[in-house]
């Protein structure tokens, strides 16, 4: 590292492995822990004698083909000591190792053994399913796929369908028509797309922004991803220039921007979300962690909003919005606005901040029109739900075109993104319309899913608004709850002992007794001294709910 590298002016909290900016406005515990993965395999493996792969001078007779062959390998390898892998933990990218996943993580693990468990039959378990509320995947519960975007979806794979007599038996009218419209635009689904996505698809994203945000939108500045994961990849790729970035991430945050940011080797700036006021930003005390990360040397280029937020289940309100624009404005960093959850709102209003950006421009002119964003959103959430498809597109405002230009490169070395996930976001952005054979069916289906989610949310807040020791805010929007759990000084005490998170210890525990599986609050970040943890409210059914009042009101009495 260089003698003057402004690193050194950030700390590591304890063993945490991914350096975190600490700001003097801010209490912090640090979210990024090293991974509770278990090693003691590859200890062992480490410390096993090694077996058929050590050349030793009697192995080597192994070799002879290859020393043999065109004079490649002239002399036999004997070397006693040749190892036994190319890649080892301790020489592979170490930024990779840093990185950790929590939605993935040692409870999502746990539950996955207990699974097994219960298959295989195991009656010792006080429990006979396991409840996976631990990530935000709609089909894995009970959510049905809309039909229409099936519909489509399998006669673009299966053309020759189209041609059967059987077509207009089994298929509405629209969805054959649709169709018919895709399949003229893209070709073959077995063809690779333009790197940017299918023109088309992009131009029908271009025409739904526009509607919702009664402003115009440009399909060159739409590129469509498989999921809003691999898009954030790609941006994140482009704008960290190594340590020295700053990119600014809420706490609590979705853990796939702090997971992103240590693989690119960049310093994630933590801003903290107020509890206080349902998990607003306030942009004074941001402006205030703005301003100390730049003092400290960060080159501070992005910052993240995630909006409806995971995993608080906030919505920001114009104001707000209006505020981090202005900020942005200020000191000139690009707002990365991770909309996927645009349609899961319950409570309130979406605005986008296209929309925001787009009412300054136009209201305060000059002052506004060099602000960079990126927005995302994905056919994965919503009442769409279809995470496995992987589709999902990114709108970029205001960015440099060289800059462009280095990110079309970027996207296009993985050559497009995959057809089938483009195909579905256009059906997201596009669907049956009031008049078209499907619409009666799509809206029942939508709202069926809707309405699902919104009662769903309002059961488990009901159920936690009841029980001492926890405290809850209301569901704006997303998919989950993030409760703080008021944990007694003898539950903290003894997870100190076992090297536990208190969070996780309790998470743990509720995994064990109710097959319940949640993640902790220590996996997203927290402010310091206070626990919580995150629950989706996908799962359907009470018994569920059931089971976790009697575990918390058992774990209080234990500890108290
Ligand atoms: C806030 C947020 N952004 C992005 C993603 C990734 O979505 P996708 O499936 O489109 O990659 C998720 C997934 O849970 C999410 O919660």
């Amino acid at each position: 590292m260089p003698p003057n590298n402004p690193i050194r002016s950030l700390s590591r909290h304890g063993s945490a492995t991914t350096a975190v900016l600490t700001t003097t406005t801010t209490q912090y515990i640090p979210p990024f822990k090293p991974s509770n993965r278990d090693y003691s395999n590859m200890a062992a493996a480490a410390a096993a004698p090694m077996r058929s792969s050590v050349v030793s001078p009697t192995t080597t007779d192994k070799f002879s083909p290859l020393q043999q062959s065109n004079g490649i390998l002239t002399s036999p390898v004997t070397s006693p000591v040749a190892r036994r892998k190319a890649i080892t933990l301790e020489s592979m990218n170490q930024f990779l190792r840093k990185a950790d996943y929590a939605v993935r993580g040692r409870l999502a693990i746990r539950a996955e053994e207990l699974r097994d468990r219960l298959a295989k039959g195991d009656i010792t378990l006080p429990f006979s399913e396991i409840v996976n509320s631990n990530i935000g995947n709609p089909q894995a519960m009970d959510q049905k796929p809309i039909t229409f975007f099936r519909q489509v979806l399998s006669l673009v794979q299966y053309p020759q369908l189209l041609d059967s007599e059987y077509a207009t038996k089994i298929f509405p009218q629209d969805a054959i028509e649709r169709s018919r419209v895709l399949l003229k635009e893209i070709g073959s689904l077995g063809a690779y797309s333009q790197s940017q996505g299918v023109p088309y698809i992009r131009q029908s994203i271009a025409n739904f922004i526009a509607e919702r945000d009664s402003f115009p939108a440009d399909a060159n500045d739409i590129y469509l991803a498989g999921g809003a994961s691999s898009a954030v990849s790609s941006l994140l790729t482009t704008i960290c220039n190594g340590p020295s970035t700053g990119v600014m991430i809420p706490v609590p945050q979705y853990p796939l921007y702090s997971a992103s940011l240590a693989i690119e080797n960049a310093t994630p700036v933590p801003y903290l979300l107020d509890e206080s006021t349902c998990w607003g930003t306030d942009t004074v005390y941001i402006e205030t962690v703005v301003k100390s990360s730049i003092a400290k040397g960060v080159d501070l280029r992005a910052m993240v909003v995630i909006n409806p937020c995971n995993p608080t289940g906030s919505c920001l309100t114009r104001d707000e919005i209006s505020d981090i624009i202005k900020l942005a404005a200020e000191h000139t960093f690009l707002i990365i606005a991770d909309e996927v959850y645009q349609t899961n709102v319950y409570e309130g209003e979406f605005h986008s901040f296209k929309k925001i950006l787009r009412e300054l421009q136009r209201d305060f002119p000059g002052l506004y029109d060099d602000v960079e964003l990126a927005s995302l959103h994905s056919t994965s959430k919503g009442m769409v739900g279809e995470c496995g498809q992987r589709g999902g597109y990114m709108e970029l405002i205001g960015i440099d075109d060289q800059v462009l230009e280095e990110l079309y490169k970027l996207i296009s070395i993985s050559l497009c993104p995959v057809v089938s996930g483009q195909v579905l976001t256009e059906l997201m952005v596009n669907p049956p319309r009031p008049g078209d054979e499907s619409y009666a069916l799509y809206q029942k289906e939508y709202d069926t899913v809707y309405e699902a989610l919104k009662e769903r949310a309002f059961t488990l807040f009901n159920a936690f608004q009841k029980l001492d020791g926890i405290s809850c805010q209301e569901p704006m929007g997303a998919m989950y709850l993030f409760p703080t759990i008021h944990l007694p000084p003898r539950a903290i005490k003894d997870a100190n002992r076992l090297k536990t998170e208190p969070d996780e210890f309790y998470c743990l525990q509720l995994l064990e007794q109710t097959g319940i599986c949640v993640v902790p609050g220590s996996g997203f970040g927290q402010k310091d001294g206070t626990y919580h943890f995150r629950t989706t409210f996908l799962a359907p059914g009470e018994d569920h709910v059931k089971r976790f009042i009697a575990f918390h009101k058992d774990f209080l009495q234990k500890y108290s």
